[in-house]
């Protein structure tokens, strides 16, 4: 579809926003512009941090551990194969980088057991997602794309599957998948990272200010506190889902949530209520979720 074309049809389907604004939101987002090398590079940070996080956890749970969480005997061999899958990333892009490829770094993830370890895991798969998606309208070389794309379909699979076969979950949100932009992204993985190694390169890329939503796993519909550092005058909270964007005004530090969220959402506090970009957030993103169909039978 051109350009024009989905516009238009932008256009059209925000036509009925409602008092909440919510509207579809296409344009581009990032304040950056990366480089190949840098793209690359941003995708070998999420890759190196995944394949750690697998490593790290396969290594310290054995299968009774999953088995005494609830989870099916078969479960962590599947982990076993979605690290596998990390590792050949990892493997794929450093190969593809050559000299400048940036390497591990040290981490730190909130993992006491094995139901963390799955929490997480999903948390991850989904962020990996968003950001493959959030970078595609940068990369130009075909190739680069479609390496890219045949990533991106993975991690969603692997999403899908935690969430659906071991969360018990809709494996998806809605029709549409969330993009992120680099800094988005980079801010949800900075506080996993510890420390790099000083000859790794300097990506282009800044985190928020963190977002902190109490309660931590609120309704839709739910009037939330929100704590973050920055100007909250005139801010708005502004939910990222699919490819739409819903602001809710923020006042005393509170915000209402809109009726009918479903799946993974992602807010960030913005000072405009028309378009997020990276240019007028203030703090986030924080990662919400409203679960839903948890009661289906055959996942
Ligand atoms: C996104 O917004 C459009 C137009 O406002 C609406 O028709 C659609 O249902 C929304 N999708 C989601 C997942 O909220
Ligand atoms: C903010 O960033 C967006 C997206 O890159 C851009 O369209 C817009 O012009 C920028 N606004 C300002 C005030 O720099
Ligand atoms: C990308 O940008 C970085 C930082 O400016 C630079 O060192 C590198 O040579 C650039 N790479 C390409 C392929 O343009
Ligand atoms: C942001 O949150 C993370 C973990 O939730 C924490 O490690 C980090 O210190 C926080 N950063 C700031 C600036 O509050
Ligand atoms: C990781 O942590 C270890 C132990 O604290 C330290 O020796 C090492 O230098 C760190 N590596 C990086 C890449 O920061
Ligand atoms: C949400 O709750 C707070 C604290 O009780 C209150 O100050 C605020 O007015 C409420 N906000 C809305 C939008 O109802
Ligand atoms: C906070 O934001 C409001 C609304 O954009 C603005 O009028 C005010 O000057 C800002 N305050 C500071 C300290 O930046
Ligand atoms: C602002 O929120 C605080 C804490 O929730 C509450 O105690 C206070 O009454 C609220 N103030 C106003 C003006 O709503
Ligand atoms: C909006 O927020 C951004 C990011 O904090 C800031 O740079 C900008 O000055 C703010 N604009 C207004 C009008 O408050």
């Amino acid at each position: 579809m051109k350009f024009a074309t989905l516009v238009a049809l932008a256009v059209a389907l925000t036509a009925t926003a409602s008092p909440l604004r919510s509207k579809r939101a296409l344009a581009k987002r990032d304040t950056t512009t990366p480089n190949a090398t840098q793209i690359l590079n941003y995708a070998l940070t999420l890759e190196h941090l995944e394949d750690t996080f697998y490593k790290t956890y396969l290594a310290k749970f054995t299968e009774s551990d999953f088995t005494d969480a609830g989870f099916a005997p078969w479960v962590r061999g599947r982990f076993v194969q979605i690290g596998q899958h990390e590792a050949e990333h990892v493997a794929f892009l450093t190969s593809a980088l050559g000299s400048e490829a940036t390497a591990a770094c040290n981490y730190s993830f909130p993992v006491t057991d094995a139901a963390s370890f799955v929490a997480l895991s999903g948390i991850l798969e989904g962020v990996g997602s968003s950001a493959y998606l959030g970078a595609a309208q940068f990369i130009s070389d075909p190739a680069v794309l479609t390496a890219a794309g045949s990533i991106l379909v993975t991690e969603g699979r692997h999403q899908g599957w935690v969430q659906a076969a071991v969360e018990k979950e809709a494996p998806w949100s809605s029709a549409f998948e969330t993009p992120q932009t680099f800094d988005e992204v980079f801010s949800l993985a900075s506080p996993f990272i510890t420390s790099c190694p000083s000859t790794n390169p300097a990506l282009p890329f800044v985190a928020f200010p963190n977002l902190t939503v109490t309660p931590a796993t609120p309704a839709a519909g739910d009037n939330i506190t929100l704590a973050f550092s920055g100007n909250s005058t005139g801010a708005f909270l502004a939910i990222l889902h699919g490819l739409n964007q819903t602001f809710v005004p923020i006042s005393n530090n509170s915000a209402t949530l809109p009726a009918g969220l479903q799946g993974t959402v992602y807010a960030v506090v913005s000072n405009s209520s028309s378009a997020v970009a990276d240019n007028n957030t203030i703090a986030g993103p924080a990662i919400l979720q409203f679960p839903f169909d948890s009661s289906a039978s055959n996942p």
